[in-house]
């Protein structure tokens, strides 16, 4: 490929007015939003409105003359399209793992004949460890762990098991499992899913409504691009809502908060999963990046990302010097996320080494890279410097300088 057909399918891209709408630092190749979204340009002017004018000036006043108290549900609806869920079943609060401790309660609660929550090996740990501390809490005869190979899924989909708790793109190898037959397979055991959407929110196209999903979690940092630490998400399908009860039974779940009773009565619509008070100026970062998505349709984000990471690929095998980098992702787009990994025994370094000049990826131990594309603002120029610059830093063998060496604190 030369560099005239890389400009031909810039030239040719749908979304490359999306970019526009973000605040990208000139000279920095970005390949790291499935890890942290970038900075829409509207967040920036509307913190500095929510931080100055809401909190500053309006004061208390902003829990009901700027909605404060609705931006989890405002939220949620906004992300609602985004994975393929009908309104009045997202809500945007605390963080992936926090949500995971309500859904799986809830989902064990609902399926209490049984005990076993079926995962996958090499799932996030966030996901693992917080059922080990749900098994912990309520003992191993209500809840135990069960791990497979991801390959090894469906032959381990049997009566005994209560909940099915899958993260849908791998965080590594960006590998995607099928959503609609796994919960399909899984219902016809008696089984309820929990899907984590962490690296599929915003990177292909969800449908959770026409899975039939019980239960979801998912990012707002991510490629919904709120920012470090934003929110995250949950999904509890209607027919289940009036069923469960969330264990953390905050006041913000509660019917009638400011009614101040003694006695918990849990809210009879999505609104129950809450638990404390929204983090504002968090949720008010997430509310306006989620407005680049309007207009946007999930099939063209995903013919692009397939696009990006295909034309990743092809550079790659055109430069003999880059065979040492393996790959660990699916070679076919359909059965991946927006990422592609590779393994190499010196993959920190090269990894560090590609940052110092300029293009930013990702280390995942114990010896992977990233590379993470973004169709809303990743351009087919930016692979193509991309792949030449990770070419120019095995070539020289820069990486192998000691510096690249020192690991940090986050990867
Ligand atoms: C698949 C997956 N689940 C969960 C998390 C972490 O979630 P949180 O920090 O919101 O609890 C991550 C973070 O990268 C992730 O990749």
């Amino acid at each position: 490929m030369n560099f005239d057909e890389i400009r031909a399918l810039d030239e040719a891209d749908p979304l490359a007015d999306k970019r526009l709408e973000f605040d990208l630092p000139k000279d920095v190749i970005y390949l790291d939003g499935n890890s942290l979204g970038a900075l829409p340009r509207t967040v920036k002017s509307h913190l500095s409105e929510v931080v100055t004018q809401q909190w500053g000036n309006d004061l208390i006043k902003s829990w009901n003359s700027h909605q404060w108290i609705d931006l989890p549900i405002k939220v949620g609806e906004k992300i609602a399209p985004i994975i393929g869920a009908a309104p009045g079943q997202v809500i945007c609060c605390d963080s992936i793992s926090v949500n995971l401790f309500k859904l799986l309660c809830s989902a064990l609660a609902l399926n209490s004949k049984r005990k076993v929550v079926l995962s996958t090996e090499d799932n996030f740990p966030t996901d693992l460890y917080m059922v080990q501390g749900v098994s912990d809490l309520l003992g191993e005869d209500l809840c135990h762990l069960q791990l497979v190979n991801e390959l090894d899924i469906e032959q381990h989909l049997t009566d005994s098991v209560a909940v099915l708790l899958l993260t849908q793109v791998n965080f590594r190898t960006g590998k995607s499992l099928d959503m609609a037959k796994l919960t399909q397979l899984a219902h016809d055991k008696g089984i309820l899913v929990i899907w984590d959407l962490a690296h599929s929110a915003g990177a292909l196209p969800v449908a959770l409504d026409q899975c039939e999903a019980d239960f979801a979690v998912g990012c707002g940092y991510k490629y919904l691009n709120g920012g470090p630490g934003a929110p995250a998400f949950l999904y509890v399908a209607t027919r289940h809502q009036q069923l469960v009860k969330q264990p953390l039974s905050g006041w913000m779940g509660h019917a009638k908060p400011f009614a101040f009773d003694p006695l918990y009565q849990a809210s009879s619509n999505i609104n129950q999963f809450q638990c404390g008070t929204p983090s504002v100026i968090a949720m008010s970062g997430l509310d306006v990046a989620l407005d680049v998505w309007r207009n946007v349709d999930m099939l063209t984000i995903q013919s692009k990302s397939a696009s990006l990471g295909q034309v990743f690929l092809r550079l790659m095998q055109s430069h003999q010097s880059l065979d040492d980098l393996t790959l660990c992702s699916p070679v076919d787009a359909r059965q991946r996320g927006s990422q592609l990994a590779f393994s190499h025994n010196d993959a920190y370094a090269i990894c560090q080494a590609l940052i110092e000049k300029g293009v930013i990826a990702d280390f995942r131990a114990p010896n992977m890279i990233r590379f993470g594309f973004t169709p809303l603002y990743t351009s087919f120029e930016d692979v193509w410097l991309a792949v030449s610059t990770l070419k120019e830093v095995v070539e020289s063998k820069l990486y192998q300088a000691q510096r690249f060496k020192v690991a940090s604190k986050v990867t």
